[in-house]
């Protein structure tokens, strides 16, 4: 018997469309244009304003993967955030409501900036379980929204947008199949990147929560040499399940934190860097939204054809990381322009 993989259908995304430029921010903190440019390769982002959540960008992508797939029927949708509308309850729910998705299981999956390879694997993983025939997995963040935005260590860094893919039942030798997948974490590492209050450990509703404790800290340099580390070892691992060498892989799609890290992951790989996907000079680093995110940018480039060989990667907050392997499908079309509309 043949073994049930999950298969690529269906591709969209969404940005919000107020555009905040480095310059913005050198209006507003001690940093420059120069400073981020060449410490991140950011150039600008999108930003939320206020009265649009995760779950707005969520559902535009998703409805747009679900253009792009066609007419596949949904019977589960797995959300990766880490800025969910509500701290209860969960931002699933209310996107496949406002997709019109009837009552099918819809929940979140908390990985942060790893969120969408955890979302893809519980997604496949509810396909080989016959849980499901065919999955809506987004990755989806407002991650502004946790970020002091006179912070020039966080705010020049993270930003706001959606990525959803549309998986279906299939055969793991067809084009589109996801191949071999790799989770990770080390919550030794769990304040490396952590908003301290607001969940239990320390309530925000109590009024002695500082100012500094309701925003996201990071600690930039380890953070940095974290993510090189573990993006690299997870893309090995998966790369030697896969029976795929470095020079096999057509195109590296890692968590778009920082050029400088995607470069060095490329690096350390042997992947070179024509093949290493880059977007981030224009999207910033919208956690769990960049790699479906940076998909999407990629088929709307050209860059990514039937049959590729693609490897994904991320490394993200608690300390979470994964590496995934699929080779591209035969038609994915991309369901429109960008998109620069939340609601
Ligand atoms: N503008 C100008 N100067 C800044 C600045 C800014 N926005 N942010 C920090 N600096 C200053 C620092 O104060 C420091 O000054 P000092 O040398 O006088 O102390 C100097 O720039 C270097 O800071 P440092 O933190 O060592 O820079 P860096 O090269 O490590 O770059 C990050 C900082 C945050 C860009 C980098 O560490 C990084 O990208 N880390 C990973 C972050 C990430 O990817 N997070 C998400 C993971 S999912």
């Amino acid at each position: 018997m043949t073994a049930r993989a999950a298969v690529l259908a269906g591709i969209g995304s969404a940005v919000p469309p107020r555009v905040v430029t480095n310059h913005d921010l050198a209006g507003r903190m001690d940093t420059s244009d120069e400073w981020i440019r060449t410490r991140t390769g950011i150039a600008e982002r999108r930003v939320v304003d206020p009265g649009t959540a995760t779950s707005d960008l969520a559902i535009a992508a998703g409805r747009r993967a679900l253009d792009s797939a066609g007419d596949p029927g949904v019977g589960a949708v797995v959300i990766g955030t880490a800025t969910p509308d509500h701290p209860c309850p969960a931002t699933g729910p209310i996107v496949a409501a406002g997709l019109d998705l009837g009552t099918v299981p819809a929940f979140d999956v908390g990985a942060v900036c790893s969120g969408f390879l955890y979302a893809l694997v519980t997604g496949a993983g509810l396909i080989a379980a016959e849980a499901a025939d065919s999955v809506l997995v987004i990755g989806a963040d407002a991650f502004t929204t946790i970020v002091d935005p006179h912070d020039r260590t966080t705010a020049p860094i993270f930003a706001d947008g959606a990525g959803a893919v549309v998986l279906r039942a299939g055969s793991p030798d067809e084009p589109g199949a996801l191949r071999e997948m790799l989770l990770a974490s080390d919550g030794l590492q769990a304040d490396l990147i952590r908003v301290a209050a607001g969940g239990s450990r320390q309530r925000s509703h109590h009024t002695e929560a500082l100012r500094e404790d309701l925003y996201l800290t990071m600690r930039g340099g380890e953070v940095f040499k974290n993510a090189v580390l573990r993006m690299t070892e997870s893309s090995r691992t998966v790369l030697a399940r896969t029976g795929w060498s470095t020079a096999d892989v057509d195109l590296l799609v890692g968590h778009q934190a920082n050029v400088r890290i995607l470069h060095a992951v490329a690096e350390q790989l042997g992947v070179g860097l024509e093949r290493a996907y880059v977007n981030i000079g224009h999207t910033g680093n919208t956690a769990a939204a960049s790699i479906p995110l940076a998909l999407d940018d990629a088929v709307g480039e050209g860059r990514l054809h039937a049959g590729d060989k693609v490897l994904l990667t991320a490394f993200g907050a608690g300390t979470t990381w994964g590496a995934v392997t699929l080779t591209w499908p035969d038609r994915l079309s991309r369901a429109g322009a960008p998109a620069t509309s939340a609601a």
